[in-house]
């Protein structure tokens, strides 16, 4: 065969590969990551407040991780974790919070046929190697990534122990319980689920936490994800009564943003050739800053979990809570995340993909 004809052949083969690779993911690039149009296979009501719904679509993601996505190009991203294993149909769980824009829509008005942009897999909430016997205690929709790591566990045949803890409103707003209670049965004893409801034994405090921790062996691993102030004890009294257990946190809300009324300090962000310059208040976080500026910066799930808002300096400093999701190395190339980002003094830098 001549070289021209392989050479021939091998270029057809490539814009086939790539032909096929585009469409098998529905990809379009958007704000700096790839976007997919995924389309919703079945609206299943949970509770009063929350849904779940497939969608028809394939991704490669491990348990514990979310997607960001959004219901119509003028809503805002949201993140949401996946509530099955990878190689389930995909499903996400959304319970709706009060005035919620996104929440609200998805628990309201979203229907099968329904098309939504989506971004990822991201998250960092992963299961380590090496567990030896697990706790996992999740407060409302915080159960969503736990759902996904049980269901993989259940494929693997519990490597390992698992004591789960709930915590819900009421009976009625336990969210996938008639799934955790199949899988517990499934377990044989490897999964033992105690779902705490403030209608029943009353909200789950530290003390009440306290109570249950007291009761079970020392776990190798501790995981947690809820509302902040209930993470907080979990990990608290965790490290007190297990000193050196690993604890695992998964936020789904931003911790409180407190802006000071002081002196302001000036930031430049570099966009399209330019020098734009802004404030930023003492406290403030820097992409709430640059909106309050009208500038319009990429940004995802706003709570450091996603990346979307990564930005590379060109001088000074952001600084960056350790839980953030950006690797050492990344913060050694400079690379911050300004939807949690905050500075002493002033700073230049551009958005970074
Ligand atoms: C990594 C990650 C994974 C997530 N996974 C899930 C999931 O699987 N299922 C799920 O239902 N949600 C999940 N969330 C939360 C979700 O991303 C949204 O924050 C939530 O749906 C609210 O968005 P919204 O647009 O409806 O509310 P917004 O319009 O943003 O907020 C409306 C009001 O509610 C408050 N608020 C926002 N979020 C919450 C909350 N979670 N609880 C209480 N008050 C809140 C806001 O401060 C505001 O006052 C996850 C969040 C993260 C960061
Ligand atoms: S928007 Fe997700 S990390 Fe900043």
């Amino acid at each position: 065969m001549s070289p021209v004809v392989i050479i021939a052949i091998v270029v057809v083969l490539i814009i086939v590969f790539a032909v096929i690779a585009s469409r098998r993911a529905g990809a379009s690039q958007g704000g700096g990551a790839a976007v997919s149009t995924w389309t919703v296979t079945e609206v299943v009501k949970e509770t009063p407040s929350t849904v779940s719904f497939g969608l028809d679509a394939t991704l490669d993601f491990q348990p514990g991780q979310f997607v960001l996505l959004r219901p119509e190009a003028s809503m805002p991203w949201r993140a949401y974790s996946f509530s099955r294993a990878p190689g389930q149909p995909l499903r996400l769980t959304v319970k709706r919070v009060e005035n919620g824009k996104v929440s609200g829509y998805l628990t309201g008005k979203l229907e099968p046929g329904a098309r939504l942009e989506v971004k990822g897999p991201y998250g960092q909430f992963l299961m380590p190697p090496n567990v030896t016997r697990a706790l996992f205690v999740a407060g409302g929709s915080g159960v969503t990534p736990f759902l996904s790591w049980l269901h993989t566990l259940d494929g693997r045949g519990w490597p390992f122990p698992v004591t789960l803890i709930t915590g819900n409103r009421s009976a009625q707003e336990q969210i996938l319980k008639v799934e955790l209670d199949a899988l517990e049965k499934k377990a044989g004893g490897k999964l033992a689920c105690v779902h705490v409801t403030d209608d029943a034994q009353g909200p789950l405090t530290k003390e009440l936490l306290g109570s249950l921790l007291e009761k079970l062996e020392a776990p190798s691993l501790v995981a947690t994800c809820g509302p902040e102030p209930m993470m907080n004890n979990v990990k608290e009294l965790a490290l007190t009564r297990w000193p050196g257990v690993a604890v695992l946190e998964e936020k789904f809300t931003a911790s409180a943003e407190v802006v000071g009324d002081g002196p302001g300090v000036q930031l430049e962000l570099m966009q399209d050739g330019k020098v734009k310059p802004f404030e930023v208040k003492p406290g403030e976080h820097v992409l709430h800053a640059a909106r309050r500026a009208g500038y319009d910066l990429p940004a995802g799930c706003e709570m450091g979990a996603c990346g979307a808002c990564r930005v590379k300096l060109h001088s000074g400093d952001i600084a960056v809570p350790d839980e953030a999701c950006l690797s050492d190395a990344e913060k050694a190339q400079g690379y911050r995340l300004i939807c949690v980002g905050s500075v002493k003094g002033p700073a230049r830098f551009e958005s970074a993909p």
